[in-house]
């Protein structure tokens, strides 16, 4: 029997992060230099139900009956079977490894959601359209992080720039020009569920300020909209420093980051900030093109563990 395999890119997300859980609108891109890929191989010999997990990234390997009921890819197995009416499973390995790291904003959960719906819808016999792998990565989602907007397992199922919005349908955008970014890890990781956490215990205590801030972020991202669509790139700088000061008012940046977010500034990029839940996680910098290694080694040397230079393609027209 062949072996079934699916991968999925990470993600970062440019503006809106937070302020899209509470409604507002964000903005998206895949990052395809990292990603998850997912291999899904029968066991022959086997009982028919046996699911053997096989993670070495994560030094994860399981049967899937031992892990606890609130893992992922517990969550994720049971959505899937459920949606597609299937009770009985033959015995399968399913091989995961992914380039992305963990915790760090980059999408790592729903990038491996998506590969493996993929790889093992295919191995079922039952593939899926994008539309039903992108519902049913929210639903892992949904089971795994309490609250998330939707906007990873969008932008990742999609892999297209995405302009999003909480209950409507998503935009793909069509950027005008194309787009370098570097991607900087400050190496500590950051589980989203607890950022967002954080911002809803702040939110409760002082919804007046939040709300505020939230429309701020929202105006910001709607901006950038119009400038990724019609205008030049360097514009989205001054606004990709204004979100990370709203966002610094949201207290989810940290000293760490914004020390890179100063080095990237310092060493030429036209704007700067935390991509995703922040705390720890990644910052991303918009660069000169010809400058992006510059601005690589500088973050490297402001403590940066680990540095991706991506280019947010211009539209075909
Ligand atoms: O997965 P992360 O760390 O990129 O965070 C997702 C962005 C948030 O807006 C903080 C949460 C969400 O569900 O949209």
């Amino acid at each position: 029997m062949p072996a079934f395999t699916a991968r999925a890119p990470g993600k970062a997300i440019l503006f809106g992060e937070h302020a899209v859980v509470y409604g507002r609108p964000a903005i998206a891109v895949p990052v395809t230099q990292v990603y998850a890929k997912v291999t899904v191989i029968a066991l022959l010999a086997a009982p028919e139900g046996q699911i053997l997990i096989d993670a070495p990234d994560i030094d994860l390997q399981s049967d899937l009956a031992h892990l606890p009921d609130t893992h992922p890819l517990r969550l994720l197995f049971n959505t899937l079977t459920k949606a597609l009416g299937i009770k009985r499973i033959p015995a399968l390995r399913l091989r995961i490894s992914s380039t992305i790291p963990v915790a760090a904003g980059l999408g790592s959960g729903a990038a491996v959601s998506v590969a493996s719906l993929r790889a093992l819808a295919a191995f079922l016999g039952r593939p899926l359209d994008d539309e039903q792998v992108c519902d049913l990565a929210f639903e892992v989602e949904k089971a795994y992080h309490g609250n998330p907007s939707g906007i990873d397992n969008t932008v990742i199922t999609y892999s297209r720039p995405i302009y999003f919005r909480r209950e409507s349908p998503f935009e793909i955008l069509n950027p005008a020009q194309s787009v370098t970014l570097v991607i900087a890890d400050s190496g500590i990781a950051s589980p989203t569920a607890a950022a967002v956490a954080g911002v809803r215990q702040r939110w409760q205590s002082d919804q007046a300020h939040y709300e505020a801030l939230f429309d701020r972020i929202a105006e910001i991202t709607d901006s950038a909209r119009q400038t990724l669509e019609h205008g030049l790139p360097q514009a989205l700088g001054p606004l990709m420093n204004a979100n990370h000061w709203a966002l610094q008012e949201m207290d989810v940046s940290s000293v760490e980051l914004d020390r890179l977010i100063e080095a990237a500034l310092s060493s030429g990029a036209y704007g700067a900030k935390l991509s995703g839940a922040g705390v720890g996680g990644n910052v991303i910098a918009l660069a000169p093109p010809e400058r992006a290694g510059e601005i690589a080694a500088a973050l490297s040397q402001a403590g940066a563990v680990r540095t991706i230079v991506t280019t947010i393609q211009q539209a075909s027209h």
